[in-house]
């Protein structure tokens, strides 16, 4: 969800009016991912690197993210949508940490769209953590180093309840990864759109998942 702070300064407006734009632009695609019936969503919200950013800046993050969740669970729970997280969660800050958990608990139920929120994300931060929740699985005797393989790898990370994601879209027209879903993507088929998120609209969405329908997929076979 790229391209907040320049939607923004192209108004001559104040970064977080960009952030609380991009918040609003969730709802398109949400809801386009409804129309399409969608099963999962991940949206890449806040990363472990943010925490570098200014310190205002941080704390009208972390207000948003709050005011967000609080405003919009009803809504996710009318839309039969799921909510879950992933990243280092407890970095978040305690009131931020509570609504999270209080609107994942009301929507738990519902078995639409699974919306996943990377907050405090970090992929390599992620992988470390799988190798260290690995070892110890080792170091207890529950597995040997023998069995390791990329699915019981997989099954050691944040995204573990989840499929790899088939499709990547990217924002603002950047050509990185920053650090999202290092090990999930390795199959994905990547979309880079010029539009900046607080303009991502529905139609963006759908003009997206018509050219991911065309992609050949050979997953590193022959057709
Ligand atoms: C992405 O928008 C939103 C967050 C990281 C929270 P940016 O804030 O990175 O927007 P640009 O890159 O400055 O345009
Ligand atoms: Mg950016």
């Amino acid at each position: 969800m790229d391209g907040n702070g320049r939607w923004a300064k192209n108004r001559g407006l104040p970064r977080i009016k960009g952030h609380e734009q991009g918040a609003d632009a969730v709802r398109e695609c949400v809801e386009g991912c409804g129309d399409l019936k969608i099963e999962f969503l991940t949206l890449y919200a806040f990363s472990a690197e943010n925490w570098g950013r200014p310190k205002t800046e941080v704390l009208a993050l972390m207000h948003l993210l709050e005011r967000f969740l609080k405003e919009k669970t009803p809504e996710l729970l009318e839309k039969n949508v799921r909510l879950q997280a992933i990243g280092r969660l407890t970095d978040l800050p305690d009131a931020c940490q509570r609504q999270l958990h209080k609107s994942i608990e009301r929507t738990a139920g519902n078995n639409g769209l699974t919306l996943i929120l990377a907050l405090s994300y970090g992929s390599r931060l992620e992988i470390i953590d799988g190798i260290k929740s690995l070892l110890r699985q080792i170091e207890e005797g529950h597995i040997d180093s023998a069995m390791i393989d990329v699915e019981m790898f997989s099954k050691h990370l944040y995204t573990r309840y989840y499929p790899d994601p088939d499709l990547l879209i990217r924002t603002s027209g950047e050509l990185r990864l920053s650090n999202f879903l290092l090990w999930q993507l390795s199959y994905t088929e990547m979309y880079v759109t010029t539009k900046l998120w607080p303009d991502f609209t529905k139609d963006d969405l759908f003009a997206a998942v018509e050219e991911f329908g065309k992609r050949q997929r050979r997953y590193g076979g022959v057709l």
